[in-house]
C-alpha cells in the first residue's frame, strides 16, 4: 500500500483513519490481520492506534446496558464499492457486537463507519425511533473508542521497519495518523478459523485456560 489511490479506498491515502475493524462488508470479516511497515521517507506521522473493541464495549455496558444491548441486537449492512468491478456486501445484516446465545461472551465486534451503510434492514418493523436509539448508542460506544486516556483501550505506537505487527481483527479496531512523506507498506490477513485450528492443534491455551 503507498497513499496512491490505487484502490479507491482510504488506506491508500495518507488521511487520519479512525480505528476501524477490517473487512466488516464480508460475511465473515477476516480474524488476522498484519502490517509491516517497508519504508517511510521524507515525513512525519503515521503513528498507529490499536483500540480493544471488545474492552470498550464492557466499558459500554458497565456505563448504559441499553446502549449496549441495541448494538448487541440492531443488524445493519456494509458494503465495499467503489473500486471497477467490486461491490462487496455480506450476505445478511450483522449487530455491531456477537454475543454467543449460549456462553453470553462476546465474541466478536464489526465496527467500521466508512463501510457501514445508512440503511437498517428494512423489515417494516424498524421504526424511525430504532435509528435513533441505534445512533445514540454508537455514539456513546464510539465516545469510549475515542478515549486515549484509557490505557485498557488504547494503545498508540509507531510501525518500524523489520518489525511486523500482527492482531485480531474480531477483537482489535486499528487506526493511523496523518502523514507527510511516502510510506510503502504491506500487509496480508488470516482466516479466523483456521487460525483457531491451528491454536487447537499446537495445543496452545490462553491464560484464562480458554483459546
Ligand atoms: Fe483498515
Amino acid at each position: 500500500m503507498t497513499a496512491d489511490l490505487s484502490s479507491k479506498d482510504t488506506a491508500y491515502t495518507e488521511v487520519f483513519l479512525p480505528p476501524h475493524n477490517d473487512t466488516t462488508y464480508f460475511t465473515l470479516p477476516i480474524g488476522l490481520q498484519m502490517f509491516h511497515l517497508l519504508s517511510h521517507e521524507r515525513g512525519t506521522g503515521g503513528e498507529s492506534q490499536l483500540v480493544n473493541g471488545i474492552a470498550a464495549a464492557h466499558v459500554l455496558k458497565q456505563k448504559d446496558a441499553d446502549a449496549f444491548d441495541v448494538l448487541c441486537k440492531t443488524k445493519l449492512m456494509a458494503h465495499a464499492s467503489g473500486n471497477e468491478g467490486v461491490m462487496l456486501e455480506p450476505v445478511s445484516a450483522f449487530s455491531v457486537f456477537n454475543v454467543d446465545p449460549i456462553t453470553d461472551r462476546l465474541v466478536s465486534v464489526r465496527w467500521n463507519p466508512a463501510d457501514r451503510t445508512f440503511v437498517l434492514p428494512g423489515d417494516h418493523s424498524t421504526h424511525a425511533e430504532d435509528v435513533e436509539k441505534w445512533y445514540d448508542a454508537a455514539e456513546k460506544y464510539q465516545n469510549i473508542l475515542n478515549d486515549r486516556t484509557n490505557r485498557s483501550t488504547f494503545y498508540e505506537f509507531k510501525l518500524q521497519p523489520g518489525r511486523p505487527v500482527m492482531f485480531d481483527n474480531w477483537k482489535l479496531m486499528h487506526g493511523r495518523s496523518s502523514f507527510t512523506g511516502s510510506r510503502k507498506m504491506c500487509g496480508g490477513y488470516i482466516d479466523h478459523d483456521y487460525f483457531m485450528s491451528t491454536c487447537r492443534a499446537l495445543g496452545f491455551k490462553h491464560q484464562n485456560g480458554q483459546l
